[in-house]
Formats: C-alpha cells, structure tokens, sequence
C-alpha cells in the first residue's frame, strides 16, 4: 500500500512518474548501457588513433578530451547507475519489502540523469570543448581553454552526486526500516550488505568531490586562489582533495560487485557461501581502509618518506580483507557440484582477472616502484582489469542471472557462453600488452608514441575493437530474450538458487511483499 500505486498510470507518462523499485530498476539499467556505448565509442576513438605511431585522425587536444570523457562516462555513467538498477531491483525483493523506503525520491534521482548526462555531453561542442584534464580533472590545468564548459561540466558533477546521495539515503533507509521480521543484518544476503556499507561511502566522499570541483569553479570564475600557486596556494592541495574522494570512489563500484559474485558462487557450486561472517567483516574493512590509502595517487609529488609509507603500508593492508573474500569464494565452490552457465563463467572471469588487477594494484602501491610505473600504461592497464574486468564482468553476470527472473524468459545460453568467450579473449588482448608497454616506459594520456611500443598498441587496438563487437553479442541475447526468449515460470530459476527473491513467483510480478514474509 502506499506511494507505489502511483505506478498504475499508463501511456509514456507511466514511466516519467513511477515509483516502482523495479521500473526505476529497468530505467537504471538501460540508460547505464547506453553511456556504456557511448563511452565506448570514446574508447573506440582512442584506440583508434593509438593504432599507429603518429597522429593520424584526431587532433590532440580532442584526444584529451575523448580520455576525460571516457573516465566520466563510464565511472558516473555506466558503472554507478548499473549497480544501482541492480540494488533497485534486487535490494527489495533480497530482504522481502515491497518497495524502496523513499519511492518518489527514487523517482528523482533516477531522472536528474538523463538530463545531466546531455549536459555533460553538450560540453563537446561548447567553445573550446570540453575540460580535457583527466577524469582527476588535474588541478592546474583543469580549465586548459576551455572556461565555458568547466562551468556546465561542474554544475552536472553536482547533479550527478545529488543523484547518487539520493540513491544511498534510500538504500540505507530502505535496508534499516523495510527488512521482513526475522530478516536480522546478519541474515542479509552479501549483495545487500555491500550496497549498505557502499552507501555510506557514496554520502561521505560525494560533497568532498562536489566541495573540489566548486573551489575549481571558484578559482577559474571568481579569482579566488584555491589552486594556484601563483595565488600563494598549493596546486597540490586539489589532489589530495579529489583522491580524498576517488580512492573511496573506486570500492564504491567494485563492494557492489563483491556481492553480486558472493550471490552467483554459491548458486552455481549449490552449497551455502563459505565464511558469510568473514565476508561482512572484510567488506567493511575494506570500506574503512579506503579512506586512509588516497596518497598513493600521487607518492610522485614530493611528499616526505614516513607519509609515502604510511600509505603504502595501509594500501597493502587492503590486500588481506580482499584476499578474504577470494578465499571465501574459492571455498565456497570447492567440493560444490559445479555448473558453468554464463553468469558463472563471467563470475569465474571476475575473479581470476579482477585478482590480477589486485596484484598490479599491489605493485602500484609500493612507493618506491611506484616512481617507475606512475603515469605509465601500466596503470592504465591495473584499473582497466579491476574496472571492466572488476565491475564491468560482474554487471553482465548480474544480468545474465537476474534477466530470466525479471522478465520470466531465458536467454540463449549458448549465445551467452559466446559473449563471454570473446569478452574475455577482447579484454585481454586489449589490456594485458598494456602492463609490458607500461613497463617499457609509454607514458598514459598522451595520443603518439614511440616506434618499438607500435606492435603491442596494434594488439591492443585489435583487442579493443574484439572486446567492443561482443557488446553487440550482448545486447542482442537481452533483447531477444526480452522479446522472444523461452519462457520459464520456475520460482527457482536456477537449481542451486538460495533466497527470498527466488521464492516470489516469475517472471517478478510488478507487487512483491506486499505482505512481508516470515523468516525462519
Ligand atoms: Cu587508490
């Protein structure tokens, strides 16, 4: 009962007024895979013009522009709203509500994007284009000549941050008040936990990253003297700040993933997941740790050595609550009778590639190698294997489970099995040349290149655009599946399922809980 009904409008109305946790959820995950696209495409340029030596088809201060509209893109635009479609979807139905706690709010901080996201792209054709400093947005040269467009590019970094400050004050409110009777925390399923600790992130570090870009503003516009250091301030100052915020950033898209991959191990090892209490515990201290490790962003500025290993010792530390979480799922499948549908193969994908990334992370973190790698592709090619490999593998095992419970159809599994065979091969011809190029000395962000770095590029071009067509593989088995699929009305999709939401019926009928269930 309650603001939910309001869903029942129909016609195109229906959906700019929903309240209901799973249309916004539908919303959410389509338009984080359409900037999907669209950042690709910017990645697609990239590439493109790093196929070759030389400057063959962009000029280089569009090059600039394309790799801070690629960071954006796909941080604020197809990774933070995918997971948060997917905590939309799954959050009510995972600890048996019949809706998020805030619905209209909900409403809100879904359609603030759209509109941002234009805003944010109109900036392209503003005079002088877009700032093209990095997603870091480097301090100094933030504005590089591009005034006007700083001004509209900080104004949707503030909407985008309403957005997601919303969207946590609803998760929280929604998993604190709304859980059925009997539901305790420690009975929540780990995709709810690591969305509630994620939450809290999200509320902490988004009014640090709205508080930098608004000084940036203040700097460029007023003449105020944050930044510069012909103004008497430290340039510096702007880096501590944004990583203040952007370290805690990147666990806020990979806690989220964590728990997805903590509810498809154990559905496709048919056994309960191994170490559930450890798992808490390890994901919040990972939460807590991300606040205390941001210097290791910028080791390189001439910093004293007990702050470089202070750091470095925290940022190591990070390595054993994740190394808890990868034992515990290796655990969870040993002796498990084991099947490998898609989404266990993307999950199994996730975790041999996102361990990876953990490894080149811990090499970035020793201070006194990490003079050799910064700005290099090395790093380029450590946060690709956690972002894609990390978030991006995760989301599509996400969908690929979910989706026959979502709309009662199955997708084609051996589509699926496709997609992920050249996903993987893609990524990883597109990413692993980068750690030897990187250690060979190419610097990141910049659109030439010396000649021995021409064979791995090539590679990696070729790998890029592989990785790009199986995109295409996936939306089209979701789409045929949404339209054609076989249809499937089993409550447990999948065999080993374990959890409220596979008790409702399917296809997810639009009213759930409408009386709570009882837990035993
Ligand atoms: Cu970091």
């Amino acid at each position: 009962m309650g603001d939910h009904q309001i869903r029942a409008t129909r016609g195109p109305l229906r959906w700019l007024t929903t309240t209901s946790h799973k249309d916004i959820g539908t919303m959410y995950l389509w338009l984080s895979f359409s900037m999907f696209i669209l950042g690709g495409a910017f990645a697609m340029i990239i590439r493109a013009e790093l196929y070759q030596p030389g400057m063959q088809l962009i000029e280089p201060e569009f090059f600039n522009q394309m790799t801070t509209m690629h960071g954006l893109v796909m941080v604020f635009g197809a990774i933070m709203p995918a997971f948060v479609g997917l905590a939309n979807w799954m959050i009510p139905l995972m600890i048996g509500a019949p809706n998020v706690a805030l619905p209209r709010m909900n409403n809100l901080s879904f359609w603030i994007l759209p509109p941002t996201f234009l805003l944010l792209m109109s900036t392209l054709l503003m005079p002088g284009g877009a700032p093209s400093a990095d997603w870091s947005l480097v301090a100094p040269s933030s504005a590089g000549n591009a005034v006007t467009s700083l001004t509209y590019f900080v104004l949707s970094v503030h909407l985008l941050g309403l957005s997601s400050i919303m969207g946590s004050i609803n998760i929280i409110a929604t998993v604190i008040k709304l859980r059925a009777p009997g539901m305790t925390f420690m009975k929540m399923p780990l995709f709810v936990w690591t969305w509630f600790i994620t939450a809290f992130l999200l509320i902490v570090v988004m009014p640090v990253l709205a508080g930098a870009v608004t000084m940036v503003l203040m700097d460029v516009r007023f003449g105020t003297s944050f930044f510069p250091a012909a103004g008497g301030s430290d340039p510096l100052l702007f880096q501590h700040v944004f990583w203040f915020f952007g370290h805690p950033e990147v666990y806020i898209v990979i806690l989220p993933a964590f728990g997805v991959i903590s509810q498809i191990i154990p559905t496709f090892s048919r056994k309960p997941l191994f170490g559930y209490d450890s798992m808490v515990y390890a994901t919040a201290a990972i939460a807590f740790l991300s606040f205390i490790v941001w210097v290791h962003h910028v080791y390189t500025v001439g910093g004293t050595v007990a702050q470089d290993l202070f750091f470095m010792y925290a940022t190591l530390l990070i390595a054993i609550p994740a190394g808890v979480q990868v034992f515990n799922w290796v655990a969870t499948m040993w002796r498990g009778a084991l099947t490998f549908e898609t989404p266990m193969m993307f999950a199994l994908g996730f975790m041999v590639l996102f361990t990876i990334g953990g490894f080149s992370g811990l090499m970035l973190s020793s201070a006194p190698v990490n003079f050799q790698y910064h700005d290099s592709y090395f790093v380029v090619a450590h946060f690709h294997y956690v972002m894609v490999a990390g978030a991006i593998f995760s989301l599509t095992a996400a969908v690929y489970y979910w989706l026959p419970k979502w709309c009662g159809r199955m997708y084609n599994e051996k589509l699926g099995q496709l997609h992920f065979w050249v996903a993987f091969i893609g990524f990883n011809m597109t990413f692993l040349p980068q750690h030897f190029v990187g250690l060979a000395g190419m610097p990141r962000r910049i659109p030439d290149y010396a000649l021995q770095f021409t064979d791995f590029n090539m590679l990696s071009s070729v790998g890029s655009f592989i990785y790009a067509a199986s995109q295409v593989l996936f939306l089209y088995n979701v789409v045929a599946t949404i339209v054609a699929g076989k249809p499937t009305t089993e409550e447990k999709v999948w065999e080993g399922a374990q959890g409220l939401e596979w008790t409702l019926p399917t296809p997810s009928p639009h009213d759930t809980f409408e009386t709570p269930p009882l837990m035993k």
